[in-house]
C-alpha cells in the first residue's frame, strides 16, 4: 500500500513542484514504484515530467468520475503521473458541501496498492485543493525558501495542516520543513536556517538538516528539460541534496 506524501505551502514559488519532481525521481532510483498526482491547476509538475494533458485524462476527470484513477495514469519521462491542467481550477466552484474534502483520498484508494509512494503537488493556496491533498496524505512536507520572508507563511500552513489533521486525518505525520534555494556561503541563507530551527522547535515539528542548494539545473528541469534529473545530472549539487534529503527522511523514519 502506497505511502501518500504531499508538499504544502500557500506561498508560491517555494519549491513544492520542483521538490515533488526531484523527490519522486530519487525514490524511483531507490527502486520504489512511484506515482505523482499533479493537484495544481497550473499543471507545472505535469509539464516538468513531459506529461500530456491534451489527449489524456487529468485528475479533474478523475474527480468528476469520468474515468477511474488507474486509467488516468500516464508513464512520464520521470515517474507515473496523473496530470492536471487549468480545469482543475473549477473544483472550488463545482464541488461544494460536506464530503468534498475527501474526494482525492477516495479517488486514490484503488491505485494505492499499485505503488510504494504517491506524491501530490499542491497549489499555492490553502483552499479545497490543498485540504484534499492533506486529507489524502500519510505525510506532509513543508518546503520553504531560504530567504527569511517565506518562513512567515509557515506558521499559517502549519495551523491549517493541524486543523485538518485534527478534524479529518488524525494519523497524518508532519514530516517537517526543509529549505530550498539555499546558498551555503550567503549570510541570509544561514540566518534563515537558524530562524527556521527556532520556528520548527516552537511548532514542535522537524526542520530537516538537508538543505537544497540553488542550482540552475532545477529551473531547467522545470521548464525545458522534462527529464529525470537524477539520470541527467547525478553530480549536480541540488540533485545530490535531494538524494540526501530522501535519505534523511528514511533515516528519521518519516518515509
Ligand atoms: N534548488 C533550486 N535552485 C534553483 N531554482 C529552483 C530551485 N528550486 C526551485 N527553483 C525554481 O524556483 C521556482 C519556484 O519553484 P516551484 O515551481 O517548485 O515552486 P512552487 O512552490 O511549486 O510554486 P507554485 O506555488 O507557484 O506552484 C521555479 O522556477 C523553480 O525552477
Ligand atoms: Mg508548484
Amino acid at each position: 500500500m502506497a505511502k501518500v506524501i504531499s508538499l504544502i505551502n500557500q506561498k508560491g514559488g517555494v519549491g513544492k513542484t520542483a521538490s515533488t519532481n526531484a523527490i519522486s525521481a530519487c525514490l524511483k532510483h531507490k527502486g520504489f514504484k512511484v506515482l505523482c498526482v499533479d493537484f495544481d491547476p497550473q499543471g507545472y509538475l505535469s509539464f516538468s515530467m513531459g506529461a500530456d494533458t491534451r489527449e489524456h485524462s487529468t485528475i479533474y476527470d478523475v474527480l468528476k468520475h469520468n474515468i477511474k484513477a488507474r486509467y488516468a495514469i500516464q508513464k512520464s519521462n520521470v515517474v507515473d503521473i496523473i496530470p492536471a491542467d487549468a480545469l482543475l481550477g473549477n473544483v472550488e466552484r463545482e464541488f461544494t458541501g460536506p464530503g468534498t474534502e475527501h474526494m482525492l483520498r477516495d479517488c486514490l484508494k484503488t491505485v494505492a496498492p499499485l505503488y510504494d509512494y504517491i506524491l501530490i503537488d499542491s497549489p499555492p493556496e490553502l483552499g479545497l485543493l490543498s485540504a484534499n491533498a492533506v486529507i489524502a496524505s500519510d505525510i506532509v512536507l513543508i518546503p520553504g525558501l531560504s530567504d527569511g520572508y517565506s518562513l512567515q507563511g509557515i506558521i499559517q500552513v502549519h495551523e491549517t495542516i493541524l486543523r485538518i489533521k485534527q478534524a479529518f486525518n488524525p494519523t497524518l505525520v508532519i514530516g517537517g520543513i526543509f529549505l530550498v534555494r539555499y546558498y551555503p556561503r550567503e549570510a541570509l541563507s544561514k540566518t534563515t536556517k537558524e530562524t527556521a530551527q527556532l520556528l520548527a522547535a516552537h511548532l514542535n515539528i522537524p526542520l530537516l538538516d538537508t538543505t537544497i542548494r540553488h542550482s540552475n539545473i532545477i529551473s531547467k528541469a522545470m521548464t525545458t528539460l522534462q527529464k529525470d534529473i537524477v539520470d541527467y545530472a547525478p553530480k549536480n549539487n541540488a540533485v545530490l541534496d535531494y538524494v540526501a534529503l530522501v535519505d534523511e527522511l528514511f533515516e528519521r523514519g518519516i518515509f
